[in-house]
């Protein structure tokens, strides 16, 4: 699990992906036949095959924030979103300011409740109320600080019981899984693309781009999904459960898995054994809903690794489940020239 560490600690809001590119670089060396980068910054792996041709997305980017403003007087940083956080998650946080000079470490602080007025108390939070403390004067901050600078949470990864926690396993996550099964896949008639896309988080923006290059037949978005299996949430609103392995998903807000894909997949899973659960979002998307829609259209589906807590700072998936998503997919490249497509 030192790789999906390193992914977790790893920076890279949208935009931003170099550092996850350079890791996620390392980690395929030697077990794909070209790797390149896009203009936009997409990591495409390539492992050559006869066809069909398949692209197995993971997005390398992470919600955070940029710097909107730097107070010189006083040193404190105004921040803007970029993917969404819930506000509540936030306070109370440390964050590494990722400044030209070097990174340095800020506080996500808030009024102590004792000065709170009872309006103060009920009034909602934005992120736009948010101010990160450097611990300088406003001088040094405003030499060190540069408006758009990066703002990520600190967060170390660790293993909770059966759960790996940490920080971004949305989507690390799926980018960990994609890596491995590059390194686990032997023999394959397909063409397989490993992408680590870029800017999933404002709008599925590496993967429109990166599909539209490899034109691809099928396209396999991978990325966590909510596991609501927790206090308070029915079961009918729980969309996966932890441990219950790989989820395949019938459809999110911006695709709709085809279904011989996911017939294969049943198919697949069950002849392996491999646990799996079927998944429907009800808000939200993933890569896939931009590679279906490339070119003249792709077939997809996204299989999703179960995950509590999603956009917050202890994100939690189960390790058979990682596991499962692992074989499942390395499973289908082996397998998916098979497939019937035909609708
Ligand atoms: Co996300
Ligand atoms: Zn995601």
């Amino acid at each position: 699990m030192e790789l999906l560490r390193k992914l977790s600690e790893a920076a890279g809001i949208p935009g931003h992906e170099e550092g996850v590119r350079t890791i996620a670089r390392t980690a395929l060396k030697g077990h794909v036949d070209t790797i390149e980068v896009d203009r936009l910054g997409n990591l495409i792996a390539h492992k050559k095959g006869r066809g069909p041709k398949v692209v197995v997305a993971g997005h390398m980017d992470e919600i955070g924030f940029i710097v909107s403003h730097v107070d010189e007087e006083t040193g404190f940083l105004r921040i803007e979103p970029v993917g969404g956080f819930d506000p509540r998650t936030l306070i109370a946080s440390r964050v590494t300011v990722h400044a030209a000079g070097g990174a340095l470490i800020g506080l996500i602080g808030t009024k102590p409740i004792h000065i709170l007025t009872e309006d103060e108390k009920r009034k909602e939070l934005r992120v736009q109320d948010l101010f990160v403390d450097l611990g300088l004067p406003g001088k040094a901050v405003a030499k060190k600080v540069r408006m758009g600078d990066p703002v990520t949470l600190v967060q170390s990864f660790t293993r909770v019981g059966k759960l790996l926690s940490g920080k971004a396993l949305d989507d690390r996550l799926g980018v960990y899984v994609g890596i491995e099964a590059m390194r686990r896949l032997k023999t394959h008639q397909a063409d397989v693309y490993f992408v680590g896309t870029v800017q999933e988080e404002v709008g599925l923006r590496g993967a429109r781009t990166s599909a539209f290059a490899i034109n691809p037949d099928i396209g396999v978005a991978l990325d966590v999904t909510l596991a609501c299996d927790m206090p308070g949430v029915s079961a009918h609103e729980q969309v996966t459960k932890l441990g219950k392995g790989a989820a395949i998903k019938l459809k999110d807000s911006a695709s709709i898995s085809h279904p011989g894909l996911v017939r294969f997949l049943v198919d697949l899973a069950e002849a392996k054994k491999i646990p799996y659960q079927m998944e429907i979002l009800p808000r939200g998307g993933t890569d896939a809903g931009a590679i279906q829609l490339a070119r003249e259209g792709a077939a997809v589906v996204t299989l999703s690794v179960p995950t509590r807590y999603v956009h917050s700072v202890v994100e939690a998936a189960h390790v058979d489940d990682i596991e499962a998503t692992i074989k499942l997919l390395t499973a289908f490249l082996e397998a998916c020239h098979k497939a019937d497509l035909r609708l």
